[in-house]
């Protein structure tokens, strides 16, 4: 096969990126990302309709419409400090995952209740400094494991938006001694020349809660 210019290359991203833009307008979805759930989801099963699921990072709610397709008679709780287009199937907490105030919410929320799935699309705002940008992301990878610590029930899963770089394989090898299996995707619908790629952990072993969580932090670098 020839191999494409630089410029054909592109084009050829742009059109690709171009083609979920406007399939989510066309088809009267929040966003683009929502079709990144979808693609996860076919590929993965992740979502039935009893399902209860905590999501990270969920505004403008591109997911959070997809999950609520979805989730029929279960539940969702949305998280995000910007607003969150719903429908009515969904609890919504406005703030930033990892501060207490927020884990108050979702513990009061759940009211005893644990979670089959957590799923994360978090991103830092973007300070342009790669490393800078990198350990934020890890640090977002981090608040979302720590949910599973809380929350999540023994087989459960865990579906997180990661950024390639430093610190993400030693991330997922810790992963890999928390849940039986430990999956990497792109979607399509992801941007070619983004470093995103999600991370899909399933079958969630046993929380180590109980540990303070600076030795869990500690656990998870070792
Ligand atoms: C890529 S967007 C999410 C897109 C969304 N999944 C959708 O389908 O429309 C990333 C989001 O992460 C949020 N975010 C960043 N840090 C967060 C935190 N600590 N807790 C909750 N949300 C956070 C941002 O406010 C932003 O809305």
């Amino acid at each position: 096969m020839p191999k494409r210019s630089k410029s054909s290359e592109r084009w050829l991203q742009r059109q690709r990126k171009d083609y979920f833009v406007r399939k989510a307008q066309d088809g009267g979805q929040v966003s683009r990302a929502h079709y990144k759930l979808e693609q996860i989801d076919q590929r993965f099963h992740l979502l039935t309709a009893r399902k209860r699921v905590l999501e990270l990072g969920a505004a403008p709610g591109g997911w959070t419409q997809y999950l609520e397709s979805k989730l029929t008679r279960g539940f969702l709780i949305a998280v995000d400090p910007l607003p969150i287009t719903r429908g009515g199937r969904c609890r919504v907490i406005e703030g930033y995952a990892g501060e207490d105030e927020v884990n108050a919410q979702i513990t009061s929320l759940l009211a005893d209740q644990q979670l089959d799935l957590v799923l994360s699309d978090m991103a830092p705002n973007i300070s342009g400094i790669r490393a800078v940008d990198q350990a934020r992301a890890m640090d977002l990878a981090d608040i979302a494991l720590a949910a599973c610590e809380d929350w999540l029930a023994v087989g459960g899963d865990l579906a997180i938006k990661a950024f390639q770089g430093e610190g993400l394989d030693a991330w997922v090898a810790a992963l890999r001694q928390r849940f039986e299996q430990v999956n990497m995707m792109k979607p399509k619908a992801s941007r070619p020349e983004s470093r995103e790629v999600f991370v899909v952990a399933r079958g969630f072993m046993a929380s180590h809660n109980g540990q303070p969580d600076g030795d869990r932090k500690q656990a998870r670098e070792e």
